[in-house]
């Protein structure tokens, strides 16, 4: 029998239970609905709803629901609609008629939306903590690589060199922001909506603030429509963790280049490669493929929920059951990524001696030849030119490019200097960029980024 029989003659249709249940997913919050229940109990104890014999035996009660769902002795009944249900018939059962009790003034709907603000607060904690360990992966790799410089590539083409360092910290840096905006959500969803009911509240004397404050949240709703119907912390949350898996797929997609053959930059650890069914030589980056191919499902997962909340009227909906499922496997799939990629780059080998040919091919100083002659009181267009001829001309006929800048009349002998082994990285000299002076700087600036950010998902419980 279903918890809302009375209104109805017959039983639920099997077609109806199997499209509608919520079980097989929801049962995953079963410990935050425990949670939620028990301060609800707690809140009408209070405001004198329940009497204090009858908070305790429900409070019993749920200690043992939670006892049984742990150590997998719970048994669910076909008519478990979802884990709201199936708790609160097994309360019933243990706690008698004061079971009978524990949804006073409280609706499926205000306790979902408890529930999955309660996750995603913890979830979205533990999330940061892994984008910190992948971090700390990177600063510890961009450290240990010290003067080793590679070219910087814009439209995959040799520019400008550049530290290595500089290259694994820009990473860093993106995956900073991904803990200040896991961060900023989470701070965002800290709102209790239980209290708002259904949709309107209630005629009983509760007191949602104080439930609010049990539960640990940091505000409560100012409106039960809202508190119901309101979804944006899960597609924002969507959002972060899809943003996440971009910024993974482009790691990967550099990992999958740099170990190519063509490359040759990277040489990938055993344990973090594979082999091929038949093809004995391969050893192939599959974590750096999946980082790139798996963000398409977390895309798709932010899509599908801003499409099912897109004309969603107020308030609860049965449409918003769809919220739970693309945001447990995004969490899933996001943690599991950050690990795999934070072991790949671990143990990642970086060829220096290749990074440094590719970066040292003479084209790449032309800029800085091109800055000579600015320094020398060329306009910066004209000297463009001139070099750009240069590189053309040596492009095209036998004579190198360190030989014509040394013949041209505006250049010489100490402007062809600049074409050599490790100059033109040591000349990224400006603040922010990729030269050993500036990057010294910036490993200091990471390093106390990496300090305040683990001091703030600590205070966030993870
Ligand atoms: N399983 C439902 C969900 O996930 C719980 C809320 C059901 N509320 C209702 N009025 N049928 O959204």
């Amino acid at each position: 029998m279903t918890l809302w029989h009375g209104r109805f003659e017959g039983g639920p249709a099997a077609e109806l239970m199997a499209y509608t249940v919520s079980l097989p997913f929801d049962r995953r919050l079963a410990a935050d609905d425990i949670t939620g229940s028990r301060a609800h109990v707690r809140g009408l104890g209070r405001v004198g709803l329940l009497t204090g014999e009858e908070v305790s035996s429900i409070l019993e009660a749920l200690d043992t629901v939670e006892a049984e769902l742990t150590d997998g002795t719970f048994v669910f009944e076909p008519s478990d609609e979802d884990i709201h249900t199936a708790v609160e018939r097994r309360v019933t059962e243990l706690a008698g008629p004061a079971g009978g009790k524990i949804h006073t003034g409280r609706s499926r709907n205000d306790q979902v939306a408890t529930d999955l603000r309660l996750f995603a607060k913890r979830e979205l904690a533990a999330v940061a903590r892994r984008v910190l360990d992948l971090q700390h992966v990177l600063f510890e790799r961009a450290v240990e690589a010290g003067d080793a410089y590679l070219p910087g590539y814009t439209h995959l083409q040799r520019a400008q060199p550049v530290l290595l360092a500089h290259h694994l910290l820009a990473h860093g840096w993106a995956l900073a922001r991904d803990v200040d905006r896991l961060l900023d959500t989470r701070d965002r969803l800290d709102v209790s909506p239980l209290g708002a009911g259904a949709l309107a509240g209630s005629s009983l004397p509760l007191d949602p603030a104080s439930v609010a404050a049990d539960l640990g949240f940091a505000r409560v709703f100012a409106n039960s429509l809202d508190a119901v119907s309101d979804r944006d912390f899960v597609a924002e949350a969507l959002f972060d963790l899809a943003l996440i898996g971009v910024h993974l797929s482009r790691v990967g997609e550099e990992i999958v280049l740099w170990s190519s053959e063509e490359f040759g930059f990277a040489r990938l650890d055993d344990a973090y490669s594979t082999g091929s069914s038949m093809l004995p030589q391969k050893k192939n980056p599959d974590i750096a493929e999946l980082a790139r191919g798996k963000t398409g499902r977390l895309i798709g997962h932010l899509t599908g929920l801003l499409a099912t909340l897109k004309s969603l009227p107020l308030a609860y909906n049965r449409d918003l059951q769809e919220d739970k499922e693309p945001l447990f496997d995004a969490v899933d799939q996001v943690s599991l990524g950050l690990a795999a990629v934070a072991g790949l780059m671990a143990t990642t080998t970086f060829d220096h001696q290749r990074m440094a040919a590719a970066a040292d091919s003479p084209a790449t100083a032309a800029t800085d030849l091109a800055e000579y002659l600015v320094v020398a009181g060329t306009p910066f267009r004209e000297a463009h030119a001139i070099v750009g001829g240069l590189v053309r001309e040596a492009l095209e006929g036998s004579t190198s490019l360190a030989e014509l800048v040394a013949a041209h009349p505006a250049l010489g002998d100490e402007a062809a200097a600049l074409i050599g082994e490790g100059i033109g990285v040591r000349r990224r000299t400006s603040p922010g960029a990729g030269g050993p002076e500036p990057v010294a700087a910036q490993v200091e600036a990471f390093r106390a980024r990496l300090d305040a950010d683990d001091a703030r998902v600590r205070a966030a419980g993870a």
